[in-house]
């Protein structure tokens, strides 16, 4: 079986693996925030989004994403930079906001999967209002900007064709 070459290279297999457990928690996230789920596994899996987000971050700043193919126009070039960028603000401020909202209320205790405590911020009861309504609108926020770039993926894939998303997908030459 050939394999084609994909223009500018691809990410990292670390990348790789970061992408797509990032993305799978928090579409779960999502799912069970919005038909409101089971809550301690919410709030698990937030906050081990936004631990892996800054180790996926920490990665990030030592290795660069393969360039765009060379005749990626000037204005998707941006789109997708602040796209990622902003994915980047919300995968911190997100889970931050659930948190401060349930340290702010203190209604239940927190923990990890039942495994160990998670302490509460030190948030004063008066934000925890705050939080809250921060966090439903970044919930919604998160969710529209993954319908965008879910939709970019597959305009790259099915009508330009440019190997775009098989760059984040898991192959046998993902460089390390
Ligand atoms: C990837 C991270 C997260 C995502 C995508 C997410 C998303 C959401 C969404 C969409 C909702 C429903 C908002 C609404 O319609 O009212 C929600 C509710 C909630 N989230 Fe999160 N969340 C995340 C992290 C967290 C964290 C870390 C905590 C706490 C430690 C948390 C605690 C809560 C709570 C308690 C609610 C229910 C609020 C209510 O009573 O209405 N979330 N979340
Ligand atoms: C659901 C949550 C998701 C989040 C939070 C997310 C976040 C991100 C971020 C932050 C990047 C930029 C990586 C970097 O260069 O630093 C990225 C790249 C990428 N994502 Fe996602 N993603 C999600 C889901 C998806 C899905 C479902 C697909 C495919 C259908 C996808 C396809 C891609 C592709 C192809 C790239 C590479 C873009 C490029 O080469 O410039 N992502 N994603």
């Amino acid at each position: 079986m050939t394999v084609r070459p994909i223009q500018g290279g691809r990410y990292s297999g670390i990348a790789i693996l970061f992408h797509w457990t990032i993305a799978a928690l928090v579409l779960v996230n999502l799912w069970i925030g919005l038909i409101g789920g089971s809550m301690p596994a919410h709030k698990a899996i937030g906050i081990t989004v936004l631990v892996l987000t800054l180790g996926r971050i920490g990665w990030r700043l030592g290795h660069r994403p393969p360039p765009l193919p060379s005749g990626t126009p000037g204005w998707e070039r941006m789109a997708a930079h602040a796209t990622h960028l902003l994915f980047y603000i919300l995968l911190i401020v997100l889970p931050l906001s659930g948190w401060a909202m349930v340290s702010g209320e203190k209604r239940y205790p927190l923990d990890w999967f039942a495994l160990f405590p998670i302490p509460y911020l030190p948030i004063p009861p008066s934000l925890a209002h705050l939080g809250h309504e921060a966090h439903e609108l970044l919930g919604f926020a998160m969710l529209g900007l993954v319908a965008l770039h879910v939709a970019a993926a597959l305009r790259h894939h099915f009508l330009l064709r440019d190997g775009v998303l098989s760059r984040m997908l898991p192959g046998p030459r993902a460089a390390r």
